[in-house]
């Protein structure tokens, strides 16, 4: 009875014991799933926040490339082609929103007649990499021409970016820069075979009269020497006398060649006198040509530096006239208007196309148009030629007083 009574209580314990154990079990069960479900939790709301992140970096970028300022396509590579799939908010303007139409289409379509656009873009996608490429080009929009800086950008997985850069200002000074660059050095080197050639003509000058004037009174002296030793008083005095002409002329001749170099007059007696004097030159040689001079300007208005050119216009301007233009009257004036100094130089002749005139296959010009320009501009002014077939041609050099 007792055993038996024992053997029930053990079992009894045994029970519960078992019961306590299984109560623990549930228990750290439990505990572990809910440690579980708040790592659950917790990873959620991290995944959450990141994809939130991205979305906003995502929308960033979207942000960056629209209102990019340098017009932007985007392409994806498409079999072998690529589609536009895409574009920003300078491309818009840039094309006044014709791209619109474009999107969906492919590059080969587009650039159907640019092979070199979409080798460029092939090659950038296959390199991975950044292609640039400066070119005239027909707008596929717009159907304007501009000169376009291309450049092309590998955007992983299949994508290239192509920016555009509207150059054709650029373009326009850079080619203008050399253009005037060329000219300027073409210039400097008539400028310098004209000097060597005026260098020239004087010594041929000095040579040909003076030259020969002294030789002659050289020999006429010498004969009068030769004739006082003998004694030959009066043939002495006549050769002495044949030469005094020949001293005159010789004068004559240092003079013309000078004033031919800068006047004197112009320093002495300024550029009112000079013009008449040059007129009055000018009249003696072109007995068939009439000149009419007219200067109204006070002498003292005429700023100091600048009589010297205007004088070297005038004499070019003169010279044209007598040699091209077959005119039989030249009206010079020289006149203060608007708070500036006007030389004006008109002829009747036969007038010439003046845009043309610097065109050397046209008309194999010489120096003289390009350099008075060039000495009005250099010293402040402007010179302006109008010219009218028959009708005559004006040129007028004016400076801000
Ligand atoms: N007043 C004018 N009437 C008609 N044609 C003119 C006149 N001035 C210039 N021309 C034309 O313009 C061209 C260029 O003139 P420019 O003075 O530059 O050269 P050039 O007189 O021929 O030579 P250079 O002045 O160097 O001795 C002339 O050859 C001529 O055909
Ligand atoms: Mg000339």
């Amino acid at each position: 009875m007792i055993i038996l009574k024992n053997r029930v209580f053990g079992k009894a314990k045994l029970h519960m014991k078992r019961c306590s154990d299984n109560e623990k079990g549930h228990e750290t069960d439990l505990r572990s799933l809910q440690a579980k479900m708040t790592r659950l939790e917790e990873a959620g709301r991290e995944r959450r926040r990141i994809e939130e992140l991205i979305r906003e970096s995502e929308a960033k970028l979207r942000a960056l490339y629209r209102h990019s300022p340098i017009p932007t396509i985007t392409w994806q590579k498409k079999g072998k082609d690529f589609e536009l799939i895409g574009y920003n908010i300078a491309m818009e303007e840039f094309t006044d929103g014709l791209i619109a139409n474009f999107i969906g289409k492919e590059a080969r379509s587009i650039y159907h007649d640019r092979p070199d656009l979409i080798r460029s873009m092939v090659q950038c996608f296959r390199g991975k990499g950044v292609v640039k490429k400066e070119t005239p080009y027909r707008m596929f929009t717009k159907g304007i021409e501009r000169v376009v800086a291309f450049t092309f950008a590998f955007v992983p997985p299949d994508f290239v970016l192509s920016y555009m850069e509207d150059i054709t200002r650029r373009k326009a000074i850079e080619e203008m820069l050399t253009r005037s660059e060329k000219e300027l050095r073409a210039l400097s080197a008539r400028l310098m075979a004209t000097e060597e050639q005026e260098r020239k003509r004087v010594s041929r000058e000095l040579h040909d009269s003076i030259g020969q004037y002294l030789t002659a009174i050289k020999f006429n002296t010498e004969s009068a020497l030769h004739q006082i030793k003998q004694r030959e008083y009066q043939k002495a005095a006549g050769s002495l006398r044949t030469g005094i002409p020949l001293i005159k002329q010789t004068i004559a001749e240092i003079r013309r060649i000078m004033m031919d170099l800068r006047p004197s007059v112009l320093d002495d007696l300024g550029i009112r006198a000079t013009i008449s004097w040059f007129c009055r030159e000018f009249q003696g040689v072109y007995t068939h040509i009439s000149v009419e001079t007219d200067i109204s300007i006070e002498e003292s208005r005429v700023p100091d530096e600048l009589k010297a050119v205007i004088y070297r216009i005038l004499q070019e301007a003169m010279s044209n006239a007598a040699k091209h233009s077959g005119a039989d009257r030249i009206r010079v004036s020289l006149a203060g208007r608007r708070k500036r100094v006007v030389l004006s130089v008109e002829d009747n002749g036969g007038g010439f196309p003046v845009s043309r005139a610097h065109d050397k296959k046209e008309m194999p010009t010489g120096l003289g148009l390009v350099s008075m320009r060039e000495r009005a501009e250099l010293s402040g002014g402007i010179l302006n030629i109008r010219s009218r077939k028959g009708r005559g041609t004006v040129v007028t050099a004016s400076w801000p007083l």
